[in-house]
């Protein structure tokens, strides 16, 4: 059911140093700061050859990122993207098993404009996990 890994998202406490630490330490493509008013983050996509790492910084007093920085002050995983086929089939395959969406049944569109779930922590191994739906399943289109 799931395919590609999409991205590794990576709360940090200080955008411009966790930018920084990408791009001249660790040498990758880093690009400019994202605000996303309406996910109340700031987001920086880093490009690998194989998938994405993003650098999530709380945007707003309503961050959904702000608690997680209390609680890891350094920063963290925050979590992992897996790209599905179909997003509604997934979603109901999961809940029969007995997972747990976090927030509305109905996928909602994502940072990157397509339609996304997360699936609760506590029912895989302590990591928040989001599904993305791919455009080119999207039977219509
Ligand atoms: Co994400």
């Amino acid at each position: 059911m799931i395919e590609r890994l999409n991205h590794v998202a990576i709360a940090v406490p200080d955008l411009d140093e966790a930018m920084s630490r990408y791009r001249d330490i660790l040498g990758a493509q880093v690009g400019p700061p994202i605000k996303e008013p309406d996910h109340g983050v700031t987001v920086v996509f880093i490009n690998l050859a194989n998938t994405k790492i993003e650098l999530l910084h709380p945007l707003g007093a309503e961050s959904p990122i702000s608690k997680f920085l209390e609680r890891n002050p350094k920063g963290g995983i925050h979590h992992l993207c897996f790209e599905v086929h179909d997003i509604g089939a997934a979603r109901d395959r999961l809940v029969s098993e007995g997972a747990r969406i976090l927030g509305p049944r109905e996928p909602r569109i994502g940072a990157h404009g397509l339609p996304v779930l997360f699936l609760h922590p506590a029912d895989f191994n302590g990591t928040l996990i989001e599904l993305e739906e791919m455009p080119s399943s999207n039977s219509h289109g």
